[in-house]
């Protein structure tokens, strides 16, 4: 069988010379009993090319079983793998054979074989060097004869090099690595795989063809597809489901392609830049809508401060205020209204206008006096205590605090 028919007997699409080596591997290792570590980032195909090696192999009519190992819990994942005895653990009410047992004369894929905790790489090493392995809470040893085929989508080697991953043993499955590209390694497959995808999905749905112009085949060849193969799988069917437009321009196609901060790549800039300009004008907007906000409230609160609260509000009567007052909860604004504390001197106004002036000039000038706290109670503690002849005592009373407080003020506040 040539790379072509092995192409069309598994569906593989693709001509880069990186995706007709990976084949050439699976080809050449398939009828041998050899381990096989296929590395690879995810959605690149992996799994694909466990099933050509077991399919060109001599055990093609014995059982195929997948296992992911990295969604095994650490606590069954022995007993899965290679069985257990009747009441080895709580729980274990039968025994049950695991799946080197159930597999023999087929070919078991070790998915994510870098999250099997150590001491099942243990009893994974000895099956691959003896074809032995031993039920949990068993002491008879068995014999099984299974092919592995293992998968990482990590760095395996990085996993050795920190003692979470056994060095022998990733030796073992290694002995024939087969690396399944990335898509962003092989751009020229980009559009192949796309355009398969999209008449497959159009077809399924029922729905017209659809047509990338060439700006949209230069994004699609310039993302960074962090989810391969399977991602661009996805967003073709989400085109094909979705999309109204049957010609699809880089601008429409970028819609579908989540942002991938690990690249400089799939930022588009079109000719018109119409949509980036929209979205920044309605930043620009809110954070103005902001500004006006805070200004207004700026403006009430040094009011409420220079005026108390039923100044501002009986005689101006602002609508922004009482509006603002409505908002913040249902009370009206003269049942929240309290006695001036303050002498109010304020200028007449006669227009809407002129009261804006006349606000913003006085927010101005507030603004330059400290609203610090700690200034104003070291004002406040002086003057009380002046006023009292530094008596400690009435200074306290009047200023509504104890006297062990106010000793402890005038010592945190350095007022000696
Ligand atoms: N070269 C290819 N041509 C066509 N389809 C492919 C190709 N490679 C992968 N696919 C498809 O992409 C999808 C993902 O492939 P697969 O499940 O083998 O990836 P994986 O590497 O095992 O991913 P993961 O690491 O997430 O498990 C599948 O639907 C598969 O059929
Ligand atoms: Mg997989």
């Amino acid at each position: 069988m040539d790379t072509q028919d092995i192409k069309n007997r598994f569906g593989i699409i693709g001509n880069s010379p990186l995706l007709n080596r990976a084949i050439d591997v699976a080809r050449q290792v398939a009828p041998t009993d050899i381990s096989v570590l296929i590395t690879g980032e995810s959605g690149s195909g992996k799994e694909v090319f466990s099933h050509i090696i077991h399919q060109l192999s001599s055990r093609k009519h014995g059982p195929f079983i997948a296992v992911n190992c990295g969604a095994i819990p650490e606590g069954t994942i022995d007993s899965e793998l290679f069985g257990h005895e009747k009441g080895s653990f709580t729980g274990a009410h039968e025994a049950r054979k695991g799946y080197f047992e159930v597999v023999n004369g087929g070919t078991i894929f070790l998915d994510e074989v870098g999250e099997l905790p150590l001491g099942t790489q243990a009893r994974l090493l000895r099956i691959l060097e003896t074809g032995e392995y031993i039920r949990v809470g068993s002491s008879k040893v068995q014999k099984t004869n299974v092919r592995v085929v293992a998968a990482t989508n990590v760095d395996i080697y990085n996993a050795v090099q920190k003692g979470k991953f056994r060095e022998d043993l990733y030796y073992r499955l290694n002995t024939v690595p087969l690396r399944t590209p990335a898509l962003r390694d092989r751009k020229e497959d980009i559009h192949l795989l796309f355009r398969k995808f999209i008449a497959d999905f159009t077809d399924k749905y029922r729905s017209p063809n659809v047509q990338l112009t060439a700006d949209a085949q230069q994004l699609l060849a310039n993302y960074p597809w962090p989810g391969n193969v399977r991602q661009l799988k996805n967003i073709a069917e989400q085109i094909a489901v979705l999309e109204k437009e049957r010609l699809i321009d880089a601008q429409i196609l970028q819609q579908y392609l989540p942002y991938d901060n690990r690249s400089n790549l799939p930022v588009h800039v079109t000719s018109k830049g119409t949509d980036d300009f929209s979205e920044r004008d309605l930043l620009y907007k809110v954070l103005f809508d902001m500004k006006k906000d805070m200004v207004e409230l700026k403006k009430l609160v040094v009011e409420i401060v220079q005026n108390g609260v039923n100044s501002r509000i009986m005689e101006d009567n602002s609508p922004y205020i009482n509006q603002l007052y409505r908002e913040v909860d249902n009370t009206t604004p003269e049942q929240l209204a309290t006695p001036p504390q303050l002498t109010i001197h304020r200028p007449p106004t006669s227009g809407p206008s002129e009261d804006f002036h006349f606000h913003t000039q006085e927010a101005e000038e507030v603004e330059e006096e400290s609203l610090s706290l700690v200034e104003k109670e070291s004002d406040l503690i002086r003057k009380a205590l002046k006023k009292h002849k530094g008596k400690r005592k009435s200074a306290a009373q009047e200023l509504g605090i104890s006297e062990r407080t106010l000793y402890r003020k005038i010592k945190d506040l350095n007022l000696n």
